[in-house]
């Protein structure tokens, strides 16, 4: 990790930060790995709990709690996208826990937790869009795409990625947007069409970005929080979100039913919903909204008030039958066509 980034988070710590407790906790996290192993060292550092950290996707870190689900290795589930988290929920595998703190949460954080009856919450928010190489959108004679219709032009053939929404809670995002704004059969035309001018679909959610930051691609479909952090590093990546509307996530949190060392697990879910733990995003340069009202909002997080979205509805999304269903209706009809 950065010592930069190590150094100024442990300045935010208190003073006073007591090794009280002891044992350790397992976590799956599924955002970037700066900002999971920040919160690793400085949550250890902290209260004298051992991080025993997995970095996985959204979809993987599902599918992994499913294959564990009779003997759970895992005590809580931190960040990815909200819809799995739901999934979660509803396949019994995560533990209904409410926090006191709930009530210092933003409407759609708590939210989150209702609908799934307590289950998880809401840790932070993020616009979908695009991020696109402006010295390549320039090089390439281009343009800036600006709507998703813009992404089916044929000049972008082979200059788009964006990731698989069976490994990636971005791009099932993406997915769902799409059905969300044009209806499913319009949709499934778009992704269809769209799937001429993909060169690639990977794994993980960011992967599209930094491909684009590293001039790999002209365009990703991504979330718009991380591409200042890509900037930061001296890459010439921009983002936008289309003009058409879009989709947020509702990055959650999760303890999992049956975790070995529930006491552990219950103080890092409160830890990380504390606006003193929600900085660490920022500070590991990823610009999601944090769920805490209280927590400071980073100048380079995107100002949700000039972006179109949608009514986004994330407990039909979220629901295990639907992800399915769109899911192996995306892998039949879109990514088994040739390119
Ligand atoms: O950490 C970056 C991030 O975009 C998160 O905001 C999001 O929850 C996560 O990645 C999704 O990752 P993936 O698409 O790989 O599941």
């Amino acid at each position: 990790m950065n010592k930069q980034i190590l150094a100024l988070a442990l300045g935010l710590l208190s003073g006073s930060a007591a090794l009280a407790q002891q044992g350790q906790v397992n976590v799956i996290c599924s955002v970037q790995a700066d900002w999971c192993n920040l919160i690793q060292t400085v949550f250890a550092r902290s209260t004298g709990i051992k991080v025993n950290m997995t970095l996985k996707g959204s979809g993987e870190a599902l599918a992994q709690l499913i294959a564990e689900k009779a003997n759970p290795k895992t005590d809580v589930w931190f960040g990815g996208t909200g819809d799995p988290h739901l999934q979660a929920a509803e396949q019994d595998l995560s533990l209904e826990y409410k926090s006191a703190a709930l009530k210092e949460l933003h409407a759609w954080a708590q939210a989150q937790a209702e609908q799934s009856g307590f289950k998880t919450v809401g840790v932070y928010s993020g616009p979908l869009g695009f991020g696109y190489n402006s010295e390549l959108i320039a090089k390439k004679k281009l343009g800036i795409p600006k709507t998703w219709a813009d992404l089916l032009k044929p000049e972008y053939k082979g200059e788009i990625q964006v990731a698989n929404p069976a490994s990636s809670g971005t791009a099932y995002t993406m997915v769902a947007t799409l059905v969300q704004l044009m209806g499913e059969d319009k949709a499934f035309d778009y992704m269809k069409a769209l799937h001429k001018n993909i060169s690639q679909y990977t794994r993980s959610g960011t992967g599209p970005i930094k491909n684009v930051a590293r001039g790999e691609a002209s365009v990703s479909i991504s979330f718009v929080h991380d591409g200042p952090g890509e900037k930061m590093q001296g890459f010439p990546v921009e983002t936008i979100t289309p003009a058409e509307g879009t989709g947020a996530e509702i990055g959650s949190m999760s303890i999992i039913k049956g975790a070995r060392n529930l006491e552990q697990a219950k103080a890092f879910y409160e830890w990380a919903l504390t606006p003193k733990a929600q900085q660490f995003g920022a500070a590991a340069k990823q610009y999601q909204l944090p769920s805490n009202k209280a927590a400071p909002v980073d100048p380079n997080v995107p100002d949700f008030k000039k972006i179109k979205f949608i009514n986004y509805d994330y407990a039909k999304y979220g629901a295990s039958a639907e992800r399915k269903r769109l899911i192996s209706k995306w892998e039949k009809e879109v990514n088994a066509l040739p390119r």
